[in-house]
């Protein structure tokens, strides 16, 4: 992963433009996917995977892309009035300029306005994504044993987090 830099980098420069995205994102979606999440855990998913995802109706993707290079996305999908962040990533070269919390802040704020009270995810112990999800009134409620298996056949905790969005 890319160690996280200050704001002040010619990165940051650069305007973010957050989007609905669909099934014609999934060969960006992947090039991101493959990139992001660490091979150590298997917490990514492949692309058959994710195009059985996105091709349910209730799925949602967002997209973030910096001049027309799509750099991270968040999916989740709603069941009434509660939805699940199914997966969130930014591009490494790409992470730490505040991309992450702009996909949670634009994810969150669609879901309010599709009246959804309750936000849930599942992350993998120790991920330092749980800094972010604390930013937007996330908090543990499970921690499920040996949930991720990693491609050595290594057992990983997962932690469940829910957000209330009605207060
Ligand atoms: C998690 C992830 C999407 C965050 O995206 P990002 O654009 O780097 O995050 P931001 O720059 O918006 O960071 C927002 C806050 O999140 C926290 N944070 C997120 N990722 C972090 C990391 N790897 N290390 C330390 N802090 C992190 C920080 O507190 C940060 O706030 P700060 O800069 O004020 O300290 C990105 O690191 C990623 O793609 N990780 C790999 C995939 C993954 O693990 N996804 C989550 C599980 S589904």
């Amino acid at each position: 992963m890319a160690s996280r830099q200050g704001p002040w980098d010619a990165h940051a420069l650069v305007p973010v433009d957050i989007r609905d995205g669909d099934l014609n994102d999934l060969s960006a979606v992947m090039q991101v996917m493959e990139h992001a999440f660490p091979k150590t855990y298997g917490e990514g998913w492949n692309h058959h995977q994710c195009r059985s995802m996105l091709s349910m109706p209730s799925a949602k993707l967002l997209i973030a892309s910096r001049q027309d290079n799509v750099c991270g996305f968040v999916i989740s999908r709603q069941a009434a009035d509660e939805e699940e962040l199914l997966m969130i990533a930014v591009s490494p070269e790409s992470q730490g300029h505040g991309i992450g919390y702009l996909l949670l802040e634009h994810m969150l704020k669609a879901a309010r306005t599709a009246q959804v009270a309750f936000v849930f995810l599942e992350m993998r112990a120790d991920n330092p994504a749980e800094k972010l999800y604390a930013k937007f009134g996330f908090h543990q409620i499970g921690l499920r044993k040996a949930y991720y298996t990693g491609p050595g056949m290594e057992k990983f905790d997962a932690v469940t987090y829910r957000a209330v969005l009605t207060i």
